[in-house]
């Protein structure tokens, strides 16, 4: 089995997994990711093959999905020894991926440039038009409202409280994607980072005048 029989297995394999998955987490996500992920390591120099696999991989390994960060390592190892890979390319694979999560902001820093990568192609889709339908489509899932102006938003928060804490879709732009484009690791994907952001900002800017009737005023 050569390295690109090697990604089309994975690709295969996740998307079995994935493909049902309605909470922001589906199959596209993960075929976005693996694309910008590419785009981004050929600018940085990061070794594709490791950079394609974890992008592949990344969201098998999340606690939301399975249950624990523990338990999702375990799967996507599980995986990956049973493909014809080196020991060095199975850890490579497994750093890059055990950085990509935020988790409220206590989310570790990637050492590697294949974990910079991929950290910053997961975040980039956080972002802009899908980053906000994503939002929309996970607060539905965990029975979280669209926004509730009685809510505080959180500064800080732990890991806990950024995960089950009461919450709502509008909330979740402050508490985690409006931070976002100053986080990017990568040059390529902090030019990226801004324009979706502009873009956020803008939906805002509209929610908010439609949310208070702003734009219903005839003599304006
Ligand atoms: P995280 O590391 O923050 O859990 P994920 O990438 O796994 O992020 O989250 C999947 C999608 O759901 C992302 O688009 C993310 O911004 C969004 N999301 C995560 N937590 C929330 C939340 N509490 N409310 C709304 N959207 C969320
Ligand atoms: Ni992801």
């Amino acid at each position: 089995m050569n390295k690109q029989e090697c990604i089309q297995r994975t690709a295969d394999y996740v998307k079995m997994l994935l493909e049902h998955d309605t909470s922001g987490h589906d199959w596209w996500h993960i075929k976005r990711v693996r694309r910008l992920s590419l785009m981004l390591a050929t600018q940085e120099g990061a070794n594709p093959f490791i950079v394609e696999m974890a992008a592949l991989l990344h969201d098998i390994a999340d606690e939301k999905i399975a249950g624990s960060e523990e338990k999702g390592m375990a799967t996507v190892r599980a995986w990956l020894t049973q493909l014809p890979l080196s020991t060095d390319e199975i850890e490579q694979i497994i750093e890059a991926i055990s950085t990509v999560s935020y988790k409220g902001g206590h989310g570790k820093k990637p050492l590697t440039q294949e974990g910079m990568v991929v950290q910053d192609a997961d975040r980039l889709d956080a972002l802009g038009a899908i980053g906000i339908a994503r939002t929309f489509m996970y607060a539905g899932s965990r029975g979280h409202s669209m926004y509730d102006p009685a809510i505080p938003v959180r500064e800080t928060m732990t890991k806990e409280e950024y995960r089950y804490g009461r919450s709502t879709a509008l909330h979740h732009f402050y508490e985690k994607l409006l931070k976002l484009k100053d986080l990017m690791n990568t040059k390529s994907a902090r030019k990226l980072a801004m324009e979706r952001h502009r873009f956020m900002e803008q939906f805002l800017q509209q929610f908010y005048r439609e949310w208070d009737g702003h734009d219903e005023d005839v003599n304006r």
